[in-house]
């Protein structure tokens, strides 16, 4: 494909994620900020302020009929998801679209059939694969560093403070295990290469405020085809801890992440710490990962590869559906209180896209 010198950015949502990733792409060299959308003219007002768009509006649509505009960034909620990349993608625009890809299987399935067929290209943000500490995280596990099979102790709980609003949006449309669930499905499947074969779990509604048909903190617990075994906490609330576990355990040692903002303050410049104890000598040995360039700035690089270097982006579509999959399939195990076997689950006409 054609290289772009300077690609014709707008933004969907402007609300937590689109600020995060105009924080990172806003002065990128390749990046023309021609515009920014949100439902909510006040919010869309406020970015095109903050981030010196060149225009502002509350109808994505008067920017698809733009010739220069290039790479539309969504950053709404899952509902929104499908409509806004088929509409983009008929126009001939490039999508990076968040997490998770869609609240239900089938706008997922057409999200991937899309972003398979069209000319254009179609990210999804799972931004753990573009995070380097993970990255150097799944090449330990998978170069045999702790053995295998292993255990993966995930937990990612948020005490809300004053974003409660935005969670109870998100908690209207999907849950916390799957709204944040996709992005560790997916590490559990990208560092074993394995696939989930069944997942249960639980959940509790500990807030008057939350809907009634969902909960605020919940727990999957996820075997893979490789004997190795997973589980995910998530919890958003008022009362929540802050706290974010992801630990690693095989029969042959442990790796452990500690995020850059869970350090001590005096560390905080080394960036993310990986430590890996070996077993059986007990050899520690501890990595700095630099986090001075965010996911989100390697993500955008990487949909700028896509398209100049015309990459691929089945692969990955593919393997967010399966996380997205799972998640759900753990929604289900939920609140009908069984476990799930995942792969008499698939839905035929996904599994060959
Ligand atoms: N990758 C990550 O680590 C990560 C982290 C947080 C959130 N997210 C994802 O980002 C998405 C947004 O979450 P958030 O926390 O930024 O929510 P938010 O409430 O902070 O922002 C969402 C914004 O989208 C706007 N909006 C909703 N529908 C719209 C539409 N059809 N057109 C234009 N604007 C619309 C809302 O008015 C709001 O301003 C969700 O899918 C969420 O799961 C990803």
């Amino acid at each position: 494909m054609k290289r772009i010198m300077k690609y014709g950015v707008v933004l969907v949502g402007c609300g937590y994620m689109g600020a995060t990733h105009l924080d990172n792409i806003s002065n990128h060299p390749q990046v023309n900020l021609i515009g920014v959308s949100d439902l909510v003219e006040e919010k869309a007002k406020e970015f095109a302020d903050r981030y010196q768009a060149a225009s502002w509006s509350t109808n994505y649509n008067d920017y698809l009929v733009r010739d220069d505009v290039h790479i539309v960034i969504i950053a709404t909620y899952p509902s929104s998801h499908l409509e806004i990349t088929r509409a983009c993608v008929l126009a001939g625009k490039h999508v990076l679209c968040e997490k998770p890809m869609a609240p239900n299987l089938k706008d997922a399935a057409e999200i991937v059939q899309l972003g398979s067929t069209a000319k254009t290209k179609v990210l999804v943000g799972h931004i753990l694969r573009h995070n380097s500490t993970f990255q150097r995280v799944g090449e330990m596990v998978r170069d045999g560093a702790i053995g295998s099979p292993v255990v993966m102790r995930m937990s990612q709980i948020k005490k809300t403070v004053d974003n409660w609003k935005s969670h109870l949006a998100l908690l209207n449309q999907v849950s916390p295990i799957v709204d944040c669930g996709v992005h560790y499905v997916d590490v559990m499947r990208w560092f074993t290469g394995a696939e989930v074969v069944s997942v249960s779990g639980f959940g509790q509604r500990l807030e008057p405020d939350v809907p009634e048909h969902t909960y605020n903190y919940g727990m999957i617990n996820v075997k893979l085809s490789d004997g190795s075994i997973g589980y995910y906490e998530a919890g958003w609330g008022h009362n929540m801890p802050n706290e974010n576990l992801k630990e690693f355990i095989g029969p042959k040692g442990r790796i452990r992440i500690t995020y850059r903002t869970h350090r001590p303050l005096e560390e905080q410049h080394l960036g993310n710490l990986i430590e890996l104890e070996h077993y059986p000598d007990g050899r520690k040995e501890e990595f700095n990962i630099d986090f001075s360039y965010k996911p989100t700035g390697s993500q955008f690089q990487y949909l700028i590869r896509m398209i100049e270097e015309n990459l691929d982006p089945k692969p990955y579509l593919q393997e967010f559906y399966r996380a997205l999959e799972v998640t759900i399939l753990g929604d289900k195990a939920i609140h009908e209180g069984r476990t799930i076997a995942c792969v008499e689950q698939r839905l035929p006409d996904v599994v060959n896209l």
